[in-house]
Formats: structure tokens, C-alpha cells, sequence
């Protein structure tokens, strides 16, 4: 595992964009797998100028995000925040993107996900990192789950989103991509923001050992991991 410590978000992004680009300037028709939440959006930037500056072209890029909530409204959907944050402002065509459909039956939607991890596979996966340890929305439990599923979000992770929705009411469930459809990927970029991470980023980054209590710890069985972290959360 790669670990960059960073003096600031800005570089956080920096770094996380420049892999993600050079990903891109090598190979066109990449399929990025995508990351919600307060983290990417700094990245998301600074690929938006890129595109606008015309020094990166996502005319043949896929991608396919993590997680989408189950059963909320469109306004508050993934789809939403990625539209309005990155997919509207880059040149990338929309029948590539792939995503699960708030609207759509969870079980179907599943099956056409799992379809979709068979006969695909992530060249670069950008995640962020739950306050809890999950990742995607895998959260902390006994078992983790392999393939897309249907999760039950914890407690946890509801308080932690709540502020991004109006009524602050999160919904319950949510689809997923497992956690060996997230380690299939080529290459993982981890970037971690915010104080409420420090416990779970020394958990993985102080040790080798795997827990289903700390998703983020499976990633020790990937061969190319990079994480990109402010240095003030491992101090
Ligand atoms: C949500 C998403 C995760 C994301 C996490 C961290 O729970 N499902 O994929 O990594 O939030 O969010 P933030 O970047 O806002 O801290």
C-alpha cells in the first residue's frame, strides 16, 4: 500500500486527480469507479477544468459508481450529486456512465449490476472513507458481502450523510458494490478527508491486519493501493 500524506486537502485533490488523469491520458476508454460524498469533490474540480481546458478527454471513459441510496428521492439520489458535481460539465457520453437506479427494484438492479462487475472490470477505483471504516457502503459487521447487495445503512453513516439532505431524513438501504467488486479493481485511489477519520485511517494504516470491523483494512490485499491522506490525521 501506497500512503501520501498531504499538508492539505488542495493537494489531497491535486494528487488524487493527477492519478486519475494520467489513468486517462493512457488509456481513453477507461472505466473509472466513482466515489460520492464531501471528498471527491475537490477532485471531481479539478477534472471539470481539466475537460474545460481541453488537456483531458472523457469522450470514451466509463464509469461506475460505488452506491446509490434506496428508495429516496431524485434530488437527494447519488445520480443527482454526480450530474450536478461531474458527469453535466465533462464531455463523457451518458449511455457510458453506469449507476444503480434509485427508482428501480433493488433485487433487479442488483442482478444487473453483478451482470454488469462479470463482464467488466474497474481500471481505477476512487474511494472515500467512511467514519466508520466502509467503504462504498460496505459498513462494519461480522460478514462483508463479495458482490452488489442491498445494505441496511448503520447508525453510524446515516447521522454522518444527514446534512445532505433537506429533511436530514437518510434513507434506510442502500445498493452497494461489494467489497470483491471494489479489490477486482486495477488500481485503488484512496482519499481521506475530515477529522472524523483519524480512528479508522490509523487503523489501517498502523497495522496489516484484515477486520470486517474496518472495511477500509481489506484493501492491505490489493497490490496497488494508494492513499492519500492529510498528514495532521496520522499525527
Ligand atoms: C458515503 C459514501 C462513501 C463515501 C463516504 C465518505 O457514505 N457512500 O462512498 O466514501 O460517504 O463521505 P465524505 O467524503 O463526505 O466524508
Amino acid at each position: 500500500m501506497k500512503v501520501i500524506l498531504t499538508q492539505s486537502y488542495e493537494e489531497s485533490t491535486q494528487i488524487g486527480a493527477e492519478l486519475i488523469l494520467g489513468a486517462l491520458a493512457k488509456k481513453p476508454e477507461l472505466l473509472l469507479g466513482l466515489a460520492t460524498g464531501a471528498t471527491p469533490l475537490g477532485i471531481y474540480q479539478r477534472m471539470i477544468d481539466a475537460c474545460r481546458e481541453g488537456v483531458a478527454d472523457f469522450s470514451r471513459a466509463r464509469t461506475v459508481n460505488l452506491d446509490e441510496y434506496v428508495g429516496c428521492l431524485a434530488e437527494n439520489s447519488y445520480r443527482k450529486f454526480m450530474d450536478d458535481n461531474l458527469f453535466d460539465h465533462i464531455n463523457i457520453p451518458k449511455e457510458n456512465i453506469a449507476f444503480a437506479d434509485h427508482t428501480a427494484d433493488p433485487e433487479q438492479e442488483i442482478l444487473r449490476l453483478r451482470k454488469f462487475f462479470e463482464c467488466n472490470t474497474v481500471d481505477l477505483q476512487l474511494l472515500g472513507l467512511g467514519p466508520n471504516g466502509h467503504i462504498g457502503f460496505n459498513e462494519p459487521d461480522e460478514v462483508l458481502e463479495a458482490g452488489c447487495h442491498v445494505v441496511t445503512l448503520a447508525k453510524a453513516t446515516k447521522e454522518a450523510n444527514a446534512c445532505w439532505f433537506d429533511d436530514g431524513v437518510v434513507p434506510d438501504q442502500a445498493i452497494t458494490m461489494g467489497m470483491g467488486d471494489i479489490l477486482r479493481a486495477k488500481s485503488i485511489v484512496m482519499v481521506v478527508k475530515g477529522e472524523s477519520k483519524r480512528e479508522v485511517l490509523r487503523g489501517l494504516l498502523e497495522s496489516d491486519c484484515i477486520t470486517t470491523r474496518n472495511p477500509a483494512t481489506f484493501l492491505h490485499l490489493h497490490s496497488d493501493v494508494t492513499v492519500i491522506a492529510e498528514k495532521s490525521l496520522v499525527g
